[in-house]
Protein backbone atom coordinates (compact mmCIF):
# COMPACT_ATOMS: atom_id res chain seq x y z
CA UNK A 1 0.00 0.00 0.00
CA UNK A 2 0.98 3.04 -1.45
CA UNK A 3 0.96 5.44 1.92
CA UNK A 4 1.77 2.47 4.45
CA UNK A 5 3.23 4.16 7.37
CA UNK A 6 2.59 8.06 6.97
CA UNK A 7 1.02 9.74 9.11
CA UNK A 8 -1.67 12.36 8.20
CA UNK A 9 -3.64 14.58 9.46
CA UNK A 10 -6.87 15.22 7.98
CA UNK A 11 -8.35 19.17 9.12
CA UNK A 12 -12.04 19.55 8.63
CA UNK A 13 -13.68 22.98 8.37
CA UNK A 14 -17.32 23.47 7.93
CA UNK A 15 -18.95 22.92 4.74
CA UNK A 16 -21.50 20.51 3.31
CA UNK A 17 -18.79 18.87 1.38
CA UNK A 18 -17.28 17.75 5.24
CA UNK A 19 -19.41 14.57 4.83
CA UNK A 20 -17.01 13.79 2.17
CA UNK A 21 -14.15 13.60 5.23
CA UNK A 22 -15.15 10.24 5.87
CA UNK A 23 -14.74 8.62 2.68
CA UNK A 24 -10.99 10.52 2.57
CA UNK A 25 -9.95 9.51 6.28
CA UNK A 26 -11.23 6.10 5.01
CA UNK A 27 -9.54 5.89 1.88
CA UNK A 28 -6.10 7.07 3.45
CA UNK A 29 -6.43 4.36 6.03
CA UNK A 30 -6.88 1.98 3.25
CA UNK A 31 -3.59 2.53 1.67
CA UNK A 32 -1.99 1.98 4.89
CA UNK A 33 -1.70 5.69 6.29
CA UNK A 34 -2.21 6.48 10.10
CA UNK A 35 -5.30 9.18 10.44
CA UNK A 36 -5.33 11.58 13.06
CA UNK A 37 -8.64 14.34 12.57
CA UNK A 38 -8.65 17.41 13.64
CA UNK A 39 -12.02 19.37 13.29
CA UNK A 40 -12.84 23.40 13.22
CA UNK A 41 -16.05 23.91 15.32
CA UNK A 42 -18.27 24.85 12.19
CA UNK A 43 -17.12 20.76 11.41
CA UNK A 44 -18.73 19.70 14.16
CA UNK A 45 -21.89 20.67 13.22
CA UNK A 46 -21.86 19.27 9.84
CA UNK A 47 -20.22 15.52 10.82
CA UNK A 48 -20.24 14.02 14.26
CA UNK A 49 -16.43 14.02 15.76
CA UNK A 50 -17.98 10.49 17.10
CA UNK A 51 -17.97 8.96 12.94
CA UNK A 52 -14.38 9.49 12.82
CA UNK A 53 -12.89 8.26 16.06
CA UNK A 54 -15.51 5.32 15.17
CA UNK A 55 -13.54 4.91 12.10
CA UNK A 56 -9.95 6.03 13.41
CA UNK A 57 -9.61 3.94 16.84
CA UNK A 58 -8.80 8.16 18.08
CA UNK A 59 -10.94 10.73 18.93
CA UNK A 60 -10.79 13.78 16.44
CA UNK A 61 -9.09 17.21 18.14
CA UNK A 62 -11.99 19.38 18.23
CA UNK A 63 -11.13 22.03 21.11
CA UNK A 64 -7.90 23.10 21.87
CA UNK A 65 -9.19 23.56 26.13
CA UNK A 66 -10.57 20.01 26.06
CA UNK A 67 -9.16 18.97 29.55
CA UNK A 68 -8.20 15.64 28.53
CA UNK A 69 -5.16 17.15 26.49
CA UNK A 70 -2.12 17.08 28.17
CA UNK A 71 0.24 19.71 27.16
CA UNK A 72 -0.17 21.30 23.77
CA UNK A 73 -1.93 18.77 21.34
CA UNK A 74 -1.58 21.27 17.87
CA UNK A 75 2.65 21.13 18.78
CA UNK A 76 2.62 17.50 19.11
CA UNK A 77 0.17 16.71 16.34
CA UNK A 78 2.39 19.00 14.01
CA UNK A 79 5.11 17.40 14.73
CA UNK A 80 3.61 13.74 14.58
CA UNK A 81 2.36 14.59 10.92
CA UNK A 82 3.90 13.68 7.73
CA UNK A 83 1.33 15.59 6.25
CA UNK A 84 -1.57 17.91 6.54
CA UNK A 85 -4.78 18.13 4.77
CA UNK A 86 -7.34 20.19 5.32
CA UNK A 87 -10.88 18.48 3.59
CA UNK A 88 -13.21 20.60 3.09
CA UNK A 89 -11.41 23.70 3.17
CA UNK A 90 -13.71 26.49 2.90
CA UNK A 91 -13.25 30.27 2.27
CA UNK A 92 -13.28 31.29 5.90
CA UNK A 93 -10.99 28.85 6.86
CA UNK A 94 -8.13 29.40 3.97
CA UNK A 95 -8.76 33.44 5.10
CA UNK A 96 -7.74 32.67 8.09
CA UNK A 97 -4.85 30.43 8.12
CA UNK A 98 -3.41 33.09 5.03
CA UNK A 99 -3.79 35.81 8.12
CA UNK A 100 -1.67 33.24 10.51
CA UNK A 101 -4.38 33.04 12.83
CA UNK A 102 -4.27 29.82 15.17
CA UNK A 103 -7.29 29.75 17.37
CA UNK A 104 -8.60 26.58 16.85
CA UNK A 105 -7.61 23.06 16.39
CA UNK A 106 -7.06 22.72 12.53
CA UNK A 107 -5.37 26.18 12.13
CA UNK A 108 -3.36 25.86 15.60
CA UNK A 109 -1.97 22.46 13.96
CA UNK A 110 -1.45 23.95 10.62
CA UNK A 111 0.79 26.66 12.37
CA UNK A 112 2.68 24.12 13.91
CA UNK A 113 3.18 22.12 10.83
CA UNK A 114 6.31 20.24 10.50
CA UNK A 115 5.34 18.25 7.14
CA UNK A 116 3.77 19.23 4.01
CA UNK A 117 0.34 20.96 4.02
CA UNK A 118 -2.66 20.39 1.72
CA UNK A 119 -5.77 22.51 0.93
CA UNK A 120 -8.94 20.92 -0.89
CA UNK A 121 -10.86 23.78 -1.32
CA UNK A 122 -14.54 23.50 -1.69
CA UNK A 123 -17.13 26.53 -1.98
CA UNK A 124 -19.39 27.93 -4.24
CA UNK A 125 -17.96 29.11 -7.21
CA UNK A 126 -18.48 32.78 -6.41
CA UNK A 127 -16.73 32.36 -3.26
CA UNK A 128 -14.03 30.73 -4.37
CA UNK A 129 -13.63 33.08 -7.56
CA UNK A 130 -13.89 36.10 -4.82
CA UNK A 131 -10.59 38.32 -4.82
CA UNK A 132 -10.33 37.52 -1.13
CA UNK A 133 -10.33 34.11 -1.67
CA UNK A 134 -7.90 34.25 -4.39
CA UNK A 135 -5.55 36.46 -2.48
CA UNK A 136 -5.41 34.19 0.80
CA UNK A 137 -4.61 31.15 -1.94
CA UNK A 138 -1.58 32.93 -3.39
CA UNK A 139 -0.48 33.59 -0.13
CA UNK A 140 -1.18 29.95 1.06
CA UNK A 141 0.42 28.67 -1.96
CA UNK A 142 3.45 31.37 -1.71
CA UNK A 143 4.35 29.96 1.78
CA UNK A 144 4.67 26.13 0.25
CA UNK A 145 1.07 24.55 0.61
CA UNK A 146 -0.27 22.92 -1.95
CA UNK A 147 -3.96 23.54 -3.59
CA UNK A 148 -5.92 20.31 -4.45
CA UNK A 149 -8.61 21.42 -6.79
CA UNK A 150 -11.34 22.45 -6.58
CA UNK A 151 -12.48 20.79 -9.38
CA UNK A 152 -15.85 22.05 -12.08
CA UNK A 153 -18.76 20.20 -10.54
CA UNK A 154 -22.34 20.43 -9.14
CA UNK A 155 -21.74 22.46 -6.26
CA UNK A 156 -24.03 21.93 -2.89
CA UNK A 157 -27.18 23.75 -4.42
CA UNK A 158 -27.34 22.09 -7.67
CA UNK A 159 -25.53 24.36 -9.63
CA UNK A 160 -22.69 23.52 -11.65
CA UNK A 161 -19.41 26.02 -11.04
CA UNK A 162 -15.48 25.93 -9.78
CA UNK A 163 -15.72 24.81 -6.69
CA UNK A 164 -16.67 21.13 -5.79
CA UNK A 165 -13.86 19.34 -4.05
CA UNK A 166 -11.86 17.03 -5.42
CA UNK A 167 -13.25 13.30 -4.85
CA UNK A 168 -11.03 11.87 -1.79
CA UNK A 169 -9.63 9.19 -4.15
CA UNK A 170 -8.08 12.04 -6.18
CA UNK A 171 -7.12 13.36 -2.97
CA UNK A 172 -5.85 10.39 -1.71
CA UNK A 173 -3.86 9.97 -5.39
CA UNK A 174 -2.14 13.21 -5.38
CA UNK A 175 -0.76 12.94 -1.50
CA UNK A 176 0.86 9.40 -2.78
CA UNK A 177 2.26 11.82 -6.28
CA UNK A 178 3.65 14.02 -3.36
CA UNK A 179 4.98 11.54 -1.11
CA UNK A 180 6.70 9.50 -3.84
CA UNK A 181 8.54 12.79 -5.14
CA UNK A 182 9.58 13.42 -1.45
CA UNK A 183 13.35 14.93 -1.81
CA UNK A 184 14.08 13.23 -5.30
CA UNK A 185 15.96 16.74 -6.26
CA UNK A 186 18.18 16.89 -3.03
CA UNK A 187 21.74 17.75 -4.09
CA UNK A 188 20.61 19.17 -7.08
CA UNK A 189 21.36 22.88 -8.32
CA UNK A 190 18.78 23.80 -10.32
CA UNK A 191 19.46 27.73 -11.75
CA UNK A 192 15.56 29.24 -13.35
CA UNK A 193 15.33 32.20 -15.02
CA UNK A 194 11.82 33.98 -14.73
CA UNK A 195 10.23 37.27 -15.94
CA UNK A 196 10.48 39.33 -18.69
CA UNK A 197 13.34 41.50 -19.83
CA UNK A 198 12.77 44.84 -19.87
CA UNK A 199 14.81 47.25 -22.73
CA UNK A 200 15.52 50.55 -22.19
CA UNK A 201 14.97 53.15 -25.23
CA UNK A 202 16.02 56.14 -22.43
CA UNK A 203 15.73 56.81 -18.46
CA UNK A 204 12.29 56.20 -18.34
CA UNK A 205 10.61 53.88 -21.10
CA UNK A 206 11.53 50.37 -22.03
CA UNK A 207 10.05 47.62 -24.58
CA UNK A 208 8.99 44.92 -22.33
CA UNK A 209 6.25 41.96 -22.30
CA UNK A 210 3.61 41.27 -20.04
CA UNK A 211 5.32 37.98 -18.68
CA UNK A 212 4.28 38.16 -14.93
CA UNK A 213 7.34 35.49 -13.78
CA UNK A 214 4.36 33.08 -12.30
CA UNK A 215 5.67 30.27 -14.13
CA UNK A 216 9.67 30.52 -12.94
CA UNK A 217 8.66 31.13 -9.76
CA UNK A 218 6.60 28.23 -9.37
CA UNK A 219 9.49 26.15 -10.47
CA UNK A 220 11.67 27.40 -7.89
CA UNK A 221 9.32 26.97 -5.09
CA UNK A 222 8.77 23.51 -5.87
CA UNK A 223 11.97 22.97 -6.72
CA UNK A 224 12.72 23.71 -3.76
CA UNK A 225 10.11 21.69 -1.65
CA UNK A 226 11.66 18.57 -3.94
CA UNK A 227 14.96 19.50 -2.06
CA UNK A 228 16.72 21.20 -4.90
CA UNK A 229 19.18 24.37 -4.23
CA UNK A 230 18.20 27.14 -6.15
CA UNK A 231 19.76 30.39 -8.22
CA UNK A 232 16.47 32.27 -9.82
CA UNK A 233 17.52 34.76 -12.50
CA UNK A 234 14.62 36.89 -12.47
CA UNK A 235 13.83 40.19 -14.78
CA UNK A 236 11.70 42.23 -13.10
CA UNK A 237 8.17 40.81 -11.45
CA UNK A 238 6.08 41.69 -8.33
CA UNK A 239 6.65 38.66 -6.47
CA UNK A 240 8.32 37.97 -3.16
CA UNK A 241 11.49 35.49 -3.59
CA UNK A 242 10.95 31.96 -2.83
CA UNK A 243 12.34 31.21 0.38
CA UNK A 244 15.45 29.59 0.16
CA UNK A 245 16.55 30.48 -3.13
CA UNK A 246 19.45 32.45 -4.24
CA UNK A 247 17.48 34.94 -6.19
CA UNK A 248 19.72 37.27 -8.78
CA UNK A 249 17.52 40.71 -9.92
CA UNK A 250 18.10 41.85 -13.40
CA UNK A 251 16.87 43.81 -16.18
CA UNK A 252 17.74 43.10 -19.49
CA UNK A 253 18.45 40.45 -21.39
CA UNK A 254 21.84 41.27 -21.59
CA UNK A 255 22.21 41.10 -18.09
CA UNK A 256 20.21 38.13 -18.26
CA UNK A 257 22.28 36.10 -20.21
CA UNK A 258 25.75 37.39 -18.11
CA UNK A 259 23.90 36.09 -14.75
CA UNK A 260 23.29 32.78 -16.59
CA UNK A 261 26.18 32.22 -18.83
CA UNK A 262 28.57 32.75 -15.48
CA UNK A 263 26.54 30.08 -13.89
CA UNK A 264 24.97 27.57 -15.82
CA UNK A 265 28.21 25.34 -15.23
CA UNK A 266 27.56 25.20 -11.64
CA UNK A 267 24.03 23.85 -12.30
CA UNK A 268 22.71 20.24 -12.93
CA UNK A 269 19.41 21.43 -14.17
CA UNK A 270 18.76 25.09 -15.98
CA UNK A 271 15.19 25.86 -16.89
CA UNK A 272 14.38 29.02 -18.62
CA UNK A 273 11.35 30.40 -18.11
CA UNK A 274 11.81 33.82 -19.26
CA UNK A 275 10.16 35.26 -21.74
CA UNK A 276 13.41 36.99 -23.17
CA UNK A 277 13.13 40.63 -25.54
CA UNK A 278 14.66 39.29 -28.68
CA UNK A 279 15.08 42.70 -29.63
CA UNK A 280 16.64 45.87 -27.77
CA UNK A 281 16.99 49.18 -28.83
CA UNK A 282 20.22 50.08 -30.92
CA UNK A 283 20.89 52.80 -28.65
CA UNK A 284 19.83 53.43 -25.65
CA UNK A 285 19.44 57.29 -25.21
CA UNK A 286 21.10 59.40 -22.28
CA UNK A 287 17.93 61.83 -21.62
CA UNK A 288 14.42 61.28 -22.40
CA UNK A 289 13.15 61.37 -26.27
CA UNK A 290 11.68 64.15 -26.69
CA UNK A 291 8.23 63.98 -28.34
CA UNK A 292 8.82 64.60 -32.39
CA UNK A 293 5.88 63.53 -35.00
CA UNK A 294 7.45 60.43 -35.28
CA UNK A 295 10.12 58.36 -33.87
CA UNK A 296 11.88 55.36 -35.41
CA UNK A 297 13.47 52.97 -33.48
CA UNK A 298 16.22 50.85 -34.57
CA UNK A 299 16.39 47.35 -33.01
CA UNK A 300 19.15 44.70 -32.82
CA UNK A 301 18.88 41.32 -31.95
CA UNK A 302 19.64 40.24 -28.44
CA UNK A 303 21.53 36.96 -27.44
CA UNK A 304 19.44 33.98 -26.97
CA UNK A 305 20.35 32.46 -24.12
CA UNK A 306 18.72 28.81 -23.91
CA UNK A 307 20.61 28.31 -27.33
CA UNK A 308 24.26 29.80 -25.90
CA UNK A 309 23.88 27.24 -22.80
CA UNK A 310 22.92 24.96 -25.41
CA UNK A 311 25.68 25.09 -27.30
CA UNK A 312 28.53 25.32 -25.28
CA UNK A 313 27.29 23.43 -22.02
CA UNK A 314 29.46 20.08 -21.83
CA UNK A 315 28.95 17.62 -18.77
CA UNK A 316 26.94 20.52 -17.08
CA UNK A 317 23.53 21.35 -17.00
CA UNK A 318 22.84 17.72 -17.31
CA UNK A 319 19.33 18.73 -18.34
CA UNK A 320 18.16 22.04 -19.99
CA UNK A 321 14.44 23.08 -19.89
CA UNK A 322 13.34 25.67 -22.38
CA UNK A 323 9.83 26.86 -22.84
CA UNK A 324 8.42 27.80 -26.40
CA UNK A 325 4.57 30.05 -26.91
CA UNK A 326 3.67 29.33 -30.20
CA UNK A 327 0.60 30.47 -32.58
CA UNK A 328 0.31 27.14 -34.28
CA UNK A 329 1.90 23.41 -34.91
CA UNK A 330 2.78 23.82 -31.46
CA UNK A 331 4.48 20.51 -30.91
CA UNK A 332 5.80 20.39 -33.94
CA UNK A 333 7.22 23.91 -33.54
CA UNK A 334 8.42 23.13 -30.15
CA UNK A 335 10.24 19.88 -31.48
CA UNK A 336 12.14 22.39 -33.63
CA UNK A 337 13.54 24.52 -31.02
CA UNK A 338 14.42 21.17 -28.87
CA UNK A 339 16.99 20.47 -31.61
CA UNK A 340 17.97 23.68 -32.53
CA UNK A 341 18.52 25.23 -28.80
CA UNK A 342 19.96 21.31 -27.65
CA UNK A 343 17.32 21.38 -24.93
CA UNK A 344 16.24 17.66 -23.65
CA UNK A 345 12.77 19.25 -22.75
CA UNK A 346 10.73 21.95 -23.98
CA UNK A 347 7.52 22.90 -22.34
CA UNK A 348 5.15 24.62 -24.96
CA UNK A 349 1.79 27.05 -24.50
CA UNK A 350 -0.62 27.92 -27.31
CA UNK A 351 0.22 31.49 -27.74
CA UNK A 352 -3.64 31.97 -27.14
CA UNK A 353 -3.53 30.78 -23.78
CA UNK A 354 -2.08 34.05 -22.60
CA UNK A 355 0.86 34.55 -20.10
CA UNK A 356 -0.45 36.14 -17.25
CA UNK A 357 -2.56 33.92 -15.84
CA UNK A 358 -2.35 31.29 -12.24
CA UNK A 359 -3.31 28.22 -14.55
CA UNK A 360 -1.41 26.90 -17.69
CA UNK A 361 -1.68 24.15 -20.30
CA UNK A 362 1.51 22.38 -21.92
CA UNK A 363 2.56 20.27 -23.82
CA UNK A 364 6.05 18.71 -23.03
CA UNK A 365 8.02 18.03 -25.72
CA UNK A 366 11.00 15.05 -25.23
CA UNK A 367 13.12 13.72 -28.40
CA UNK A 368 11.18 10.60 -28.38
CA UNK A 369 7.87 11.77 -26.95
CA UNK A 370 5.28 14.50 -26.18
CA UNK A 371 2.89 14.93 -23.59
CA UNK A 372 -0.40 17.13 -24.03
CA UNK A 373 -1.45 18.25 -20.27
CA UNK A 374 -4.71 19.42 -19.10
CA UNK A 375 -4.74 23.11 -17.73
CA UNK A 376 -3.72 23.34 -14.25
CA UNK A 377 -2.18 25.64 -11.85
CA UNK A 378 1.28 26.54 -12.64
CA UNK A 379 2.17 25.05 -9.55
CA UNK A 380 1.06 21.93 -10.49
CA UNK A 381 2.96 22.66 -14.29
CA UNK A 382 6.06 23.16 -12.20
CA UNK A 383 5.83 19.71 -10.68
CA UNK A 384 4.94 17.86 -13.63
CA UNK A 385 8.28 19.86 -15.69
CA UNK A 386 10.27 18.47 -12.63
CA UNK A 387 8.71 14.81 -12.58
CA UNK A 388 10.62 14.78 -16.04
CA UNK A 389 13.23 16.72 -15.00
CA UNK A 390 13.93 13.90 -12.18
CA UNK A 391 13.51 10.91 -14.78
CA UNK A 392 15.97 12.97 -16.97
CA UNK A 393 18.53 13.46 -14.31
CA UNK A 394 18.47 9.46 -13.88
CA UNK A 395 18.77 8.92 -18.06
CA UNK A 396 22.48 8.10 -18.97
CA UNK A 397 25.11 8.45 -20.60
CA UNK A 398 24.66 12.63 -20.02
CA UNK A 399 24.98 14.05 -23.75
CA UNK A 400 27.54 16.52 -24.71
CA UNK A 401 26.05 18.56 -27.70
CA UNK A 402 27.01 20.89 -29.70
CA UNK A 403 24.14 22.66 -31.71
CA UNK A 404 22.97 25.47 -33.18
CA UNK A 405 24.54 28.73 -31.94
CA UNK A 406 22.75 31.67 -30.66
CA UNK A 407 22.17 32.99 -34.59
CA UNK A 408 20.56 30.25 -36.00
CA UNK A 409 16.66 31.25 -37.73
CA UNK A 410 13.58 30.61 -35.86
O1 LIG B 1 13.00 31.23 -29.56
P1 LIG B 1 11.99 31.47 -28.49
O2 LIG B 1 12.02 32.85 -27.91
O3 LIG B 1 10.61 31.06 -28.86
O4 LIG B 1 12.44 30.46 -27.32
C1 LIG B 1 11.87 30.48 -26.06
C2 LIG B 1 12.80 29.85 -25.07
O5 LIG B 1 14.11 30.37 -25.24
C3 LIG B 1 12.44 30.15 -23.64
O6 LIG B 1 12.87 29.09 -22.84
C4 LIG B 1 13.23 31.42 -23.34
O7 LIG B 1 13.50 31.55 -21.97
C5 LIG B 1 14.49 31.17 -24.13
N1 LIG B 1 15.09 32.39 -24.69
C6 LIG B 1 16.31 32.81 -24.21
N2 LIG B 1 16.90 33.94 -24.75
C7 LIG B 1 16.31 34.63 -25.74
C8 LIG B 1 15.07 34.20 -26.24
C9 LIG B 1 14.49 33.07 -25.68
O8 LIG B 1 16.85 32.18 -23.32
N3 LIG B 1 16.90 35.71 -26.23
Amino acid sequence: MSLQGKRIVVGISGGIAAFKAVELVRELMRRGAEVQVAMTNAATRFVGPITFAGLTGKPPVTDLWAEDYAGEVHVELGEWADAIVVAPATMNLMARAASGLADDAVLATLACARGDIFFAPAMHHRMWAHEATQANVARLIERGAVMLGPVTGTLANGEIGLGRMMEPEDIADELETQFARGDDLAGRHVLITAGPTHEDLDPVRFLGNRSTGKMGYAIASQALRRGASVTLVSGPVNLPDPRGADVVCVRAAREMHEAVMQRFEEADVVIMAAAVADYRPEQRAPRKIKKGNGLQLELVRNPDILADVGAKRGHRPAVLVGFALETENLEQAARHKLERKGADLIVANAASDGLAGDTNRATLVEASSATSLPEMSKHALANQILDRVSALLQRQPRRTATKAGPDAPN
